[in-house]
């Protein structure tokens, strides 16, 4: 079989701004909450105003300075697509302010207009794993209904000012997240009760959904959708116990894409809150709010994991704590590689939710080597993404509907669990080492010239392999 994707096949990149923007407090930009967790969402909490110590993410890998050159070279890989986020906190510092920051605006206008030089359609995320610090000392985050105020203001904001240049939005970034991370996610501290952190999880459920309404009136033609994290498992064996508790994980997740595409709180949701004592205040205007309904489902995949009813079985994975599949190699980092995963997970979503998807995240972390010559020879991340696109291309026979394929992190970026820097995802080398040391400077890996002839062919060029390959 030769393989084609659709001829308006979105083919890119996935970065996010905390990850490699830097310019931490440049130009008017407020403490976010990924400034306050220098070592990535999983380390400490610190309160910058007090302590101001330093982190990697500060600068980054300083994409605020370095965009023109770093867009010319995704452009010369030929993406028609970059995901990118704005930081909240570039245009309402605080997130209460009445009145945008004029130079924070700006700098995303003119990375837009770098962008459209080279026909590069953007998508972006509305808060990618950040939020104002201020929003989370001074009103509880998510925990307090006036935040979907604060945001509303802001994407209303960011909808008026881009309405012409992006037509492509997301609201936030692996939704999901929040149950395993909430100070990342929204804004609570780690030892919040489920009460309280689903409770914070509704007031961001309105908030995406008024965002949308929001989108779908200021930009009649922009298309905006949810972001899930797919974390798929798979039954850890056929005990009728095992696949129930696999039912229920995968649930866990897929609630918020049930919400976020038929708008309103699926029943199995309503009785697990009954169950477990769980009382969420849900407003009449809540409800009608929830029936603004997402344009398509985007999702981020790595690995998949299984579901079992011994829970003492969970390892630590990506976010989540999962029980790994005994069938299944890992990466370096213990991410377990399952590319027909991203086949099933394609069916699943659409089966379910009947929405156009998009893959807006997927990619293989590793140490690269440096070669005395200068080259960086990363077989393994080709292999990796030639087998995932391998599968996308038979969900897609199979009648999925996927608008295109942003992998994550196409130049070296900061990693968002542990604010690594040799956790490296690109295409493109940069030059930075754990402690901050290194020139910045920009090199393509082998990976960057197997992208390119991937998007030129659109997908002719990738292999199929036998199974004993
Ligand atoms: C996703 C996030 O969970 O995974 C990204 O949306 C993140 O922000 C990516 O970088 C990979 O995770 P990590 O920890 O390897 O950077």
């Amino acid at each position: 079989m030769t393989i084609k994707f659709p001829n308006d096949f979105l083919w890119g990149g996935a970065i996010a701004a905390n990850q490699v923007e830097g310019a931490y407090r440049e130009d008017g930009k407020g403490l976010s909450s990924s400034d306050c967790t220098p070592n990535g969402l999983f380390g400490d909490i610190v309160d910058r105003n007090q302590n101001n110590i330093t982190g990697i993410k500060d600068r980054a890998i300083d994409f605020y300075h370095r965009y023109p050159e770093d867009i010319a070279l995704f452009a010369e890989m030929g993406f028609t697509c970059l995901r990118l986020s704005i930081a909240w906190t570039r245009i309402f510092p605080n997130g209460d302010e009445t009145q945008p920051n004029e130079k924070g605006l700006a700098f995303y206008d003119r990375l837009f207009d770098e962008m459209e030089k080279y026909n590069i359609t953007p998508l972006v995320t509305l808060s990618h794993y950040e939020m104002p610090y201020y929003l989370i000392t001074q009103y509880g985050g998510w925990g307090n209904r006036k935040v979907i105020e604060f945001f509303t203001r802001y994407a209303k904001t960011v909808f008026e000012r881009y309405k012409n240049k992006v037509k492509y939005w997301l609201t936030f970034n692996e939704i999901n997240m929040s149950l395993h991370e909430p100070f990342t996610g929204v804004g609570l501290a780690r030892n919040s009760t489920k009460e309280q952190i689903y409770q914070a999880i509704h007031h961001q459920l309105v908030a995406s959904s008024q965002a949308v309404k929001l989108c779908h009136e200021i930009i009649p033609d922009a298309k905006i959708g949810n972001m899930l994290l797919g974390a798929v498992a798979y039954p850890l064996t056929p005990k009728p116990e095992d696949v129930w508790a696999t039912h229920n994980e995968n649930h866990g997740w897929l609630f918020f894409g049930d919400v976020q595409t038929r708008g309103y709180y699926p029943t199995y949701m309503r009785r697990y809150f009954k169950e477990n004592n769980i009382n969420i205040n849900i407003t009449d205007q809540d409800k009608e709010d929830l029936k603004s309904t997402v344009d398509f489902v985007s999702f981020s995949y790595y690995m998949s994991c299984c579901g079992t009813s011994d829970d003492s079985l969970r390892q630590k994975g990506n976010i989540l704590d999962m029980v790994p599949n005994p069938y299944l190699k890992a990466s370096e980092w213990g991410w377990q590689i399952d590319p027909t995963g991203i086949r099933y997970l394609l069916n699943l979503l659409y089966e379910r939710f009947q929405k156009p998807l998009f893959i807006v995240e997927n990619g293989l972390g590793a140490k690269d080597e440096v070669q005395p010559d200068g080259s960086i020879n990363d077989d393994y991340r080709i292999d990796y993404m030639n087998d995932h696109l391998v599968q996308v291309h038979e969900a897609i026979e199979d009648g999925v509907e996927v608008l295109g394929y942003t992998s994550w992190g196409p130049i070296d970026l900061i990693s968002a669990s542990k604010a690594e820097v040799t956790k490296r995802y690109g295409f493109i080398y940069v030059d930075l080492n754990q402690d901050g040391s290194g020139s910045l400077q920009r090199r393509p890996k082998k990976s960057f010239y197997w992208y390119q002839s991937v998007i030129k062919s659109n997908g002719q060029t990738l292999k199929i392999k036998s199974s004993n390959e």
